[in-house]
């Protein structure tokens, strides 16, 4: 695929308007006019999150030694955000239009043009806008009682790096891993579910020595992409990108970004930045406590360095939903949607499809789903044709399709489409468990080996 073929790719516009019409993503509060920046969750949005959530956690926690998994507070006190430098330092600078009154990110006006009106040069001066949500904890609504919602989940690893290495008895290099929603007063919104004020990630802070000889920043930008390759996304939609200095967040001696060719160019998907001491250190000197590690072959306390992958649940389904979805022509004319998701990221692995609505192939079909449903993510669908149901299926990405028709109650087997190649083949249903999880398993993504990717 070229840049351009991916330009020219399907529009935001398509992705947003099957999300809802499927059951993806609505927009927030939708009866009440919506409210900017946020969505929920629809039913096939859910499941896909979770798988998100699940392959992230298999790669990072659960298949490694050296990686451990919190979940810490969304509201705490406001001295990590003091340490962490997010009350001084992590503002937006902003602007308003003196011509249409939009609220606009400065650094992101081009040529002093108004994105929104078109005005040239009227602007006000850039002020610096705190991007941190506050609010107010406990019956007294004063100075005192200021908290804020996380604007990352990393400050939680911090500030327990003591508690963990202490319980696990964990010795250097290993990380502490973290899903949960974080929270933003991000000005520019306008992209769907890229940039939301509520957002959920998923961030390790890997925990290294300082004179580890390993490049342990070079090993997560494979591991990374790895991933991503593993979810079944093009390789040609992913590219890594290092930071200029002047873009540096607070924080960093080093980021690189994975990237991806969103509908509006390249954009930013995953950051895996070089944290260095910066962290344990600040919460060192703020707290008073002493959050150094123990070399015990060393015979020395040392300060770990930090390298930080951390990604956007919800980017990431935004970059599947736009990787996947393709409008096709069938051999015979008609026209088709269909979401070409790797089985592992699908919402739904198989579908469970009587010919028709019928009295003597209803409890047949059931049985059927009965049979598949403890061991694969399925669905059960009778209403409509089901040439219809095929296109819906399609649409929502289910890789398998399971018809049962007026043979199956004397043959007992039953027909496997493949989403794909549209390719039917006819199974026993005593062997059907097995079948479909061999077509699944041909249909999942080659992953490089480590060395095999050049960063
Ligand atoms: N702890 C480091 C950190 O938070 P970041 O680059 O600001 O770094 C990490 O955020 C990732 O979180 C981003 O690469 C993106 O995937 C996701 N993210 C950040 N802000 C977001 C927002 N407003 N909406 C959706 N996802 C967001």
């Amino acid at each position: 695929m070229t840049e351009a073929d991916i330009v020219e790719g399907v529009s935001l516009e398509a992705i947003v308007s099957l999300a809802k019409r499927r059951g993806f993503v609505f927009p927030s509060a939708e009866i009440y006019g919506g409210f900017a920046a946020s969505y929920d969750y629809g039913p096939l949005g859910v499941e896909m999150k979770r798988q998100i959530r699940e392959l992230w956690w298999q790669a990072m926690v659960r298949e490694r030694d050296d990686i451990v998994g919190i979940e810490s507070s969304i509201i705490t006190n406001s001295k990590v955000w003091e340490a962490s430098g997010h009350l001084d330092t992590f503002h937006d600078p902003m602007t308003d239009c003196l011509n249409c009154q939009a609220r606009l990110r400065s650094d992101q006006i081009e040529e002093n043009t108004c994105p929104e009106c078109g005005s040239v040069g009227r602007f006000t001066e850039a002020r610096e806008f705190n991007l941190m949500l506050k609010t107010n904890v406990g019956p007294v609504v004063d100075a005192s009682s200021v908290a804020y919602l996380r604007p990352e989940t990393a400050q939680g690893m911090f500030i327990n790096f003591e508690n963990v290495q202490q319980s696990t008895r964990k010795r250097l290099p290993f990380g502490i891993a973290q899903i949960g929603k974080s929270f933003r007063n991000e000005i520019t919104t306008k992209q769907f579910i890229f940039r939301t004020r509520e957002f959920e990630q998923m961030e390790m802070e890997f925990f290294c020595d300082p004179q580890d000889p390993f490049d342990w920043h070079t090993y997560w930008k494979k591991e990374r992409l790895r991933w991503y390759y593993r979810l079944g996304v093009n390789p040609d939609r992913l590219r890594l990108r290092d930071h200029n200095p002047e873009e540096l967040s607070h924080y960093s001696k080093a980021t690189s970004d994975i990237e991806v060719h969103y509908q509006w160019g390249w954009g930013e998907l995953e950051g895996i930045a070089h944290r260095g001491e910066y962290d344990l250190s600040a919460h060192a000197a703020h707290s008073g406590k002493s959050l150094s590690y123990f070399d015990p072959d060393r015979n020395e306390h040392i300060i770990p360095h930090v390298v930080e992958p951390a990604v956007g649940v919800d980017r990431v389904m935004l970059m599947l939903l736009s990787d996947a979805y393709a409008e096709e022509t069938l051999e015979n004319g008609d026209q088709r949607t269909v979401l070409h998701f790797a089985p592992d990221v699908a919402p739904a692995e198989v579908a469970v499809l009587p010919l028709s609505r019928n009295e003597k192939l209803g409890p047949t079909a059931r049985r059927v789903y009965d049979v598949v449903r403890p061991r694969f993510r399925s669905q059960y669908d009778d209403a409509q044709s089901i040439g219809r149901r095929y296109r819906r299926q399609d649409e929502i990405g289910t890789p398998l399709a399971v018809t049962v028709d007026f043979d199956t109650i004397d043959d007992d087997a039953v027909t496997i489409r493949d989403r794909d190649t549209m390719k039917q083949t006819r199974v026993s249903i005593s062997e059907l468990p097995e079948v479909l999880n061999q077509h699944l398993v041909a249909m999942r993504p080659h992953i490089p080996e480590y060395d095999e990717i050049d960063v």
